[in-house]
Formats: C-alpha cells, sequence, structure tokens
C-alpha cells in the first residue's frame, strides 16, 4: 500500500528571494543537513494565466548550474502544453502543469516523463478535483493551491485541505500514486492542519525567504510537519 513520504518534504519558493542574490539565495537552503530544503519551488508566472509576470526557462536553465537540490517548477502559465517540456529538458526535477491551463493534460505528462521530468498536476482553490481523477493517474504529483496562484505572503485557505484529504485516501489506497503537495500561505501557524490532512511535500515562499535564517526555517518547518502527521 501506498503511503506517505517517510518525512515530510520542504520546498522552499523563491518567489519570496532576493531576486538579484538567486544563486545565494537557494545556497541558504541547499547545505547538507537537517536545513537543506528536499526540493527548491520555482514559480513562473506568465502575467496571462495569472496576473504577475516573474521568470522562465533562462533563469531555470542557470538555477540548474548553481544549485544541486532538485528544482520544482511550478508553471503558471497558458499553454503548458507547448511551453512546460522544455523545463523538464532543462533539467527540473518536478514540472507542475495547471490542470485549468493544459489542453491535453495526459499527453503533457508522458512528454514531460520522456523529457526526464516527473509531472505534476495543481488545482487552483476553487477547482475541484473530481474531473481530474483520470488524469492523476498519469501523474506523479497534485500541487493543491491554498491561496490564489499569483502571488506570495497571501493567507492559506483551509477549504482546500478537504480536496488533500481525498487525494491522501486514493493514494493510501492504491488507486493514486502522488505525492501531495500544497502550495500558498504555508507557515508556522498553518502548515499542522496541512500535515494531518496528509500532504507529502509543503513548499512555502515568505515563511523561509522572509525568516532571518531560511535554512533554520527549513528544518522549524519540518519538524512542525513531522510532528503533526497523522500515525501509519
Ligand atoms: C503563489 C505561488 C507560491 C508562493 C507561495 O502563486 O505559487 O509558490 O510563492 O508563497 P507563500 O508561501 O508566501 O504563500
Ligand atoms: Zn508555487
Amino acid at each position: 500500500m501506498a503511503s506517505q513520504s517517510l518525512r515530510p518534504l520542504i520546498a522552499p519558493s523563491i518567489l519570496s528571494a532576493d531576486f538579484a542574490r538567486l544563486g545565494e539565495e537557494v545556497a541558504a537552503v541547499a547545505r547538507d543537513g537537517e536545513t537543506r530544503a528536499d526540493w527548491v519551488h520555482v514559480d513562473v508566472m506568465d502575467n496571462h494565466f495569472v496576473p504577475n509576470l516573474t521568470l522562465g526557462l533562462p533563469v531555470v536553465e542557470s538555477l540548474r548550474k548553481v544549485a544541486d537540490v532538485p528544482l520544482d517548477c511550478h508553471l503558471m502559465i497558458e499553454n503548458p502544453d507547448k511551453w512546460a517540456p522544455g523545463y523538464a529538458e532543462a533539467g527540473a526535477y518536478n514540472v507542475t502543469v495547471h490542470a485549468e491551463a493544459a489542453h491535453d493534460p495526459v499527453m503533457l505528462a508522458k512528454n514531460l516523463r520522456a523529457a526526464g521530468a516527473k509531472a505534476g498536476l495543481s488545482v487552483k482553490p476553487g477547482t475541484p478535483l473530481e474531473g481530474h481523477l483520470d488524469t492523476l493517474k498519469h501523474y506523479d504529483t497534485l500541487l493543491v493551491m491554498s491561496v490564489e496562484p499569483g502571488f506570495g505572503g497571501q493567507s492559506f485557505i483551509p477549504d482546500v485541505l478537504e480536496k488533500v484529504r481525498t487525494a491522501r485516501r486514493l493514494v493510501d489506497t492504491g488507486h493514486l500514486r502522488l505525492v501531495v503537495e500544497i502550495d500558498g500561505g504555508i507557515n508556522a501557524d498553518t502548515i499542522e492542519q496541512a500535515a494531518e490532512a496528509g500532504v507529502d511535500c509543503f513548499v512555502a515562499g515568505s515563511a523561509v525567504y522572509g525568516a532571518e535564517d531560511p535554512g533554520r526555517a527549513v528544518a522549524a518547518l519540518r519538524d512542525q510537519a513531522a510532528g503533526a502527521r497523522p500515525a501509519h
């Protein structure tokens, strides 16, 4: 029976990092030991799917050269069918596309995997899981958005935990094989309820890069999540 990953995964989002010092900011959470991030979350926004513009493929290619942590690319873009495989080819560990934007998500997952990445599917807070359950059989990660995508530092929307519980149940009963990931408003006040609901991987932007010591923040969040997980 599939079950939760052995320990909670923490993925700092560089959206809240200093873009002029990205290499150093990633290095701050990439040192060996408990302060090391499991994945580094890279938010790609195109100013069409979301009303904000961040970074794209050249930055991911550069980060890949300096960072020896798995890159978790979250594409908040239109037409991911066309653009997402390039991120897999650039060496991203996991490439997540939005269910609301993908035209042929099953084919897209196959293309991402063929290019050597894990395939991730994300749902906005208002998007139900039900219409995507068959599609998720082709994916490796499910990214449940717990804020409206577009900006860091927003408040956690607890209603989305119902989707986390559904996904957790489907994974634990062997119907899906997915890493359940959550993104938006995760911090010391909210991570425990997300862990209790069954999240495997926690994205945290402002809670990590807004902290004085980002590495210590990673370790503290992981400890908190580990303490709140349901027993198996
Ligand atoms: C929002 C992004 C998130 C963001 C999270 O659209 O997808 O990854 O960086 O930031 P916090 O943790 O501050 O909510
Ligand atoms: Zn994100």
